[in-house]
């Protein structure tokens, strides 16, 4: 009797503690958590909304797994990724657990659904799927498996693929569409991952894609967690799916069954009846067209008996601009692209230092594109931009292709980037007087991008980690024009949007072509970022100074502006100064470009000369200390931010 009592406790308590599930579809499933986009559609979960501009989605068990003090388990699910263009940046999919269905400072738009570009405080574990690659965040390649931790930034990333049981590798391309099952097995008492993916077709290889076992793990885990799926996505369309999925916490999670799956491929490949006859023909033709220009073109080639290679120089590369290194030299200077001389990597790709044979330092970006086509329309506007000369743009000293890859070797800024001096817990704090003379030196730079050359050149992307300090402390402008390479038809293959968070102006949401008021609100947002020494955007403070424009916007509009001045340079400037910086930066901020100042008249009032004539309204009531009338746009709330 007392033993059936036992079996009986022991089976309620295992009912109640142990979570064992298998869905081979999701067709009638009511009991999922699903969180803002994600939805089920037919027999599948659909992570994002095609039809939004900014969509994440989450899908979690609706209960919590108890994780401490030891919990191991295993899970396995079917997953499909298939972007509507082929060559749009990718964005992936991620597992995850985590405390909260709703990660506090996820952006609506990338990295997942889950991450900011910092560290986050929430108990968040995630193993990425990761079809993107962000240079940012030292993404190996845009088809990898990771590890996060509490941050976008992997802590261990592989290539996506299987080993089959003589450990060759295969790679597996994740965003394809095709049906991808995956492994991951966690054995909580090692703090050891295993993931594992192979396509459909393929048994479980015993070797895991990835394996990693670290005794931190334990400082991302909360006493239960909420497990599930979770993706986003900008402007471009990339659906991801999951199949089917099953999760056990007490032995291997139960095999799925893989027959009658759902296929998802691509739209051109899956043309109706009647028109898939017609389109069958015409394709035919163009097929047999194209074969035979070929077989011409080979055989033309053939005749000439030259060999043609693919990084030979081709003649319109000889009609650009000044120095075209050969890549052996900078590879020689920059030793062999090591990393130790490694600067930095942004959002256009890594930038090494390298000194050349006349022992010349300079910084070597690369940037990664992938149509020629794209890259000589670019070289076109580069190589006008390489005789743009002025001292406080960082000047450009010449380039190199090597195949897709474009480098770019410019002057190199011994101090950094200006941010570093700025946020946070510099190693030097800049003072009030040297972050001035910085502003004036940029605006001056723009000044000459958008007035001082026959045609108006629009940065796209003024931000402090732009700006660079040379020997002097002076501050350039660096990467102009480089936003434009991502804008000649081809759509990068990162998934970031042209252009940062938190400098872009409101009407780029809507209005496609950026314009030198765009750049002047970048601008704006540089002035009142060094002002008050945070970031555009800084989750970590309250909630109405996340985002700097609108806590400056709202100080400005009670009459305390300088409030939001840097209080660790307290004492160093002179207020009415200070108020006049924080105004400029809120008029170069308003919502409607047409009243936005130019960079002439920026240049004017930082140097407190005369303004040209016909200063904007905005303008002139700034010199007169004009009245708080809302002229700077309280009328219209900034969209700095997509909805989270
Ligand atoms: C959710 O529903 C499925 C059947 O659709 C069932 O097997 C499972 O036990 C349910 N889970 C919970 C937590 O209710
Ligand atoms: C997707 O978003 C659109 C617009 O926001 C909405 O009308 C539609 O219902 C959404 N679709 C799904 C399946 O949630
Ligand atoms: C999640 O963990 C964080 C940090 O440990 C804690 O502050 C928070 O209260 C937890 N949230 C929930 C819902 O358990
Ligand atoms: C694994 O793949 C390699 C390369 O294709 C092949 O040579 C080897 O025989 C394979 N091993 C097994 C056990 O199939
Ligand atoms: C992970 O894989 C390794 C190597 O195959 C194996 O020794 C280890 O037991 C596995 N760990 C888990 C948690 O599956
Ligand atoms: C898998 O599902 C199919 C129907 O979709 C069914 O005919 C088959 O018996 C199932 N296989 C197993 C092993 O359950």
């Amino acid at each position: 009797m007392a033993k059936l009592r036992f079996m009986i406790l022991l089976l309620l308590f295992s009912s109640v503690f142990s979570v064992d599930f298998l869905f081979n579809s999701f067709t009638n499933v009511k009991n999922l958590t699903l969180i803002n986009d994600a939805h089920i559609d037919g027999s599948v979960i659909r992570m994002t909304n095609d039809s939004n501009q900014y969509s994440y989605g989450r899908v979690f068990y609706p209960t919590k797994l108890p994780m401490k003090p030891i919990s191991s388990f295993s899970t396995t699910f079917i997953f499909s990724i298939l972007p509507q263009i082929p060559t749009s940046p990718g964005f992936g999919l991620a597992f995850l657990l985590c405390n909260t269905t709703s990660p506090p400072d996820a952006l609506a738009s990338q990295y997942f659904g889950l991450f900011n570009n910092f560290p986050s405080v929430f108990p968040l574990i995630a193993v990425e799927f990761d079809t993107g690659q962000n240079p940012e965040f030292n993404d190996i390649d845009d088809n990898h498996i990771g590890i996060d931790l509490n941050n976008i930034e992997s802590i261990n990333a592989t290539p996506a693929g299987y080993y089959n049981s003589s450990a060759a590798f295969f790679p597996l391309r994740m965003r394809t569409g095709q049906n991808i099952r995956a492994w991951i097995d966690f054995d909580g008492e090692n703090f050891e991952f295993n993931v594992t993916i192979a396509p459909i077709g393929i048994s479980r290889p015993s070797i895991p894609t990835l394996s990693y076992k670290n005794p931190i793990i334990a400082n991302y885990i909360s006493s239960d967690m909420y497990f599930g799926f979770s993706a986003s996505k900008t402007n471009w369309i990339e659906a991801q799916r999951v199949l089917a999925w099953s999760f056990s916490d007490s032995g291997p999670a139960r095999d799925l069954n893989t027959t009658n799956l759902p296929v998802f491929q691509p739209e051109s490949s899956s043309s109706s009846f009647s028109g898939g006859a017609i389109a069958g023909i015409v394709v035919g033709c163009v097929v047999f067209v194209l074969i035979c220009a070929s077989v011409f073109y080979l055989w033309g080639r053939h005749i000439k008996g030259k060999e043609e290679e693919e990084d030979e120089i081709e003649d319109w590369e000889l009609e650009y601009w000044p120095h075209r290194f050969s890549y052996e030299e900078l590879s020689a200077a920059t030793g062999e692209f090591r990393r130790d001389n490694l600067l930095g990597s942004g959002g256009f790709g890594r930038v090494y230092r390298g000194i050349l044979l006349n022992k010349t330092q300079v910084a070597v970006k690369c940037v990664n594109h992938d149509s020629k086509q794209g890259l000589r329309e670019f070289m076109a506007e580069i190589s006008s931009m390489g005789r743009l000369q002025h001292k406080n743009l960082v000047q450009m000293r010449g380039w190199c292709r090597k195949g897709n890859e474009l480098m770019l070797v410019y002057d190199y800024m011994p101090n950094g980037s200006l941010n570093k001096w700025v946020f946070d817990n510099p190693e030097k704090l800049l003072g009030w007087e040297q972050r001035r003379r910085i502003l004036v030196d940029v605006a001056e730079g723009l000044n000459y991008l958008h007035h001082g050359w026959d045609q108006v050149v629009i940065h796209r992307d003024v931000k402090s980690s732009n700006i660079l300090l040379d020997a002097e402390m002076r501050g350039r402008l660096g990467d102009f024009g480089l936003a434009k390479l991502y804008q000649h038809g081809e759509v990068p293959n990162t998934t970031r949007v042209v252009g940062t968070l938190g400098y872009l102006a409101p009407e780029l949401a809507t209005v496609t072509a950026p314009t030198s008021a765009s750049d002047v609100y970048s601008f704006g947002v540089v002035l009142l970022e060094v002002a008050c020494g945070r970031r555009p955007i800084e989750t970590s403070v309250a909630e109405e100074e996340v985002v700097l424009i609108d806590w400056v916007r709202d100080l400005y509009a009670k009459g305390c502006a300088t409030e939001a001045a840097d209080a660790r340079i307290q004492g160093e400037f002179d207020l009415r100064d200070m108020e006049m910086v924080l105004k400029l930066g809120l008029a170069c901020c308003h919502p409607d470009p047409q009243r936005r100042p130019t960079m002439k008249e920026v240049v004017a009032l930082l140097l407190g000369e005369d303004l040209p004539e016909a200063p904007g309204k905005v303008l002139s009531d700034l010199v007169r200390g004009g009245g708080d009338d809302g002229e700077l746009g309280e009328e219209a709330p900034l969209q700095s931010l997509p909805p989270v």
